[in-house]
């Protein structure tokens, strides 16, 4: 079976800088998979390459077998791409429930009924029932990123994108970020999702990668990637506040100290 989501060749540079250098990397049906990396490393251009905000300067971007380098995100969202926004972008006065109907109304394409059913369901899954008709701009952080989620569930998606949505929350909020995702991974959706908080990630993505200098310096389980060389001296190497990591330290402790 051809993998979901396929990135060959994928180049970007901004003036001088290269943020992505080639990167090959395919996502299978279900898939979840974690990406690390420092700031800066284009991670979220990445995702933009994958969403269609952003056109790379060379490479292509396959979704289910087709090729859609060249389509615009609103085509690729309607063929099952979501993705979250590291600053989410809520319609600040409207309702929740209404953000989510207009993910579901021209996100997934769907008719006013259908719409209002999608949009009820992905409100419970993300825990926003009670809070369907406060306006976003009333949203607390942890609010705001379940629905920075629940918009990108409402676009129906096949591979859902999530760029740092326990970004700044508390750790019993990043636990409860954590069962949601979990129970999306669950249910079969297909997952991409961008962490500092290495801890989240580590407890649901079977797959873990690391960006670093516009090219892929790991790939493998999240044991494998934290514990390597290449990824260990990223993170030393960007912090000089960082102390050696002491002897009785295994490699993913040090590491989510570190990305915290
Ligand atoms: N539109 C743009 N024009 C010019 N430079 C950009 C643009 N977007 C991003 N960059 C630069 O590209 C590099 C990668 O940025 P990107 O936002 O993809 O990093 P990131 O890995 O998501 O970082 P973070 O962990 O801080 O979110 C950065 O140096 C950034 O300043
Ligand atoms: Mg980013």
């Amino acid at each position: 079976m051809t993998a979901l989501l396929e990135l060959a060749g994928i180049t970007k540079r901004f003036g001088l800088v290269t943020v992505a250098d080639g990167i090959d990397l395919s996502v299978g049906h279900g898939e979840a998979l974690g990406i690390v990396g420092p700031n800066g490393a284009g991670k979220t251009t990445l995702f933009s390459m994958i969403s269609g905000d952003l056109a790379p300067d060379d490479g292509e971007v396959r979704f289910d077998g087709a090729v859609v380098t060249s389509r615009d995100a609103a085509a690729r969202c309607r063929l099952g791409l979501g993705r979250t926004y590291q600053v989410p972008r809520p319609f600040e006065d409207m309702t929740v429930f209404e953000n989510v109907l207009v993910a579901a109304r021209y996100g997934a394409g769907l008719p006013t009924r259908a719409g209002y059913e999608l949009a009820t369901s992905v409100l419970a899954e993300t825990g926003l029932a009670a809070q369907a008709n406060l306006r976003a701009g009333a949203l607390t952080l942890l609010q705001r990123k379940r629905l920075e989620v629940a918009r990108a569930l409402g676009t129906r998606p096949r591979l859902l994108l999530l760029d740092e949505v326990a970004g700044g929350l508390t750790d019993p909020e990043v636990e409860e970020l954590v069962a949601i995702v979990r129970a999306l991974r669950g249910r079969g959706l297909a997952i991409v999702w961008i962490e500092h908080v290495v801890r989240a990630l580590t407890s649901t993505v079977d797959r873990l990668v690391c960006l670093a200098g516009g090219s892929i310096i790991g790939d493998g389980t999240p044991a494998e990637v934290l514990a390597s060389a290449a990824v260990r001296e990223v993170y030393l190497g960007s912090d000089p506040e960082a102390a050696p990591a002491a002897p009785e330290r295994t490699a993913p402790d040090l590491l989510g100290k570190l990305l915290r």
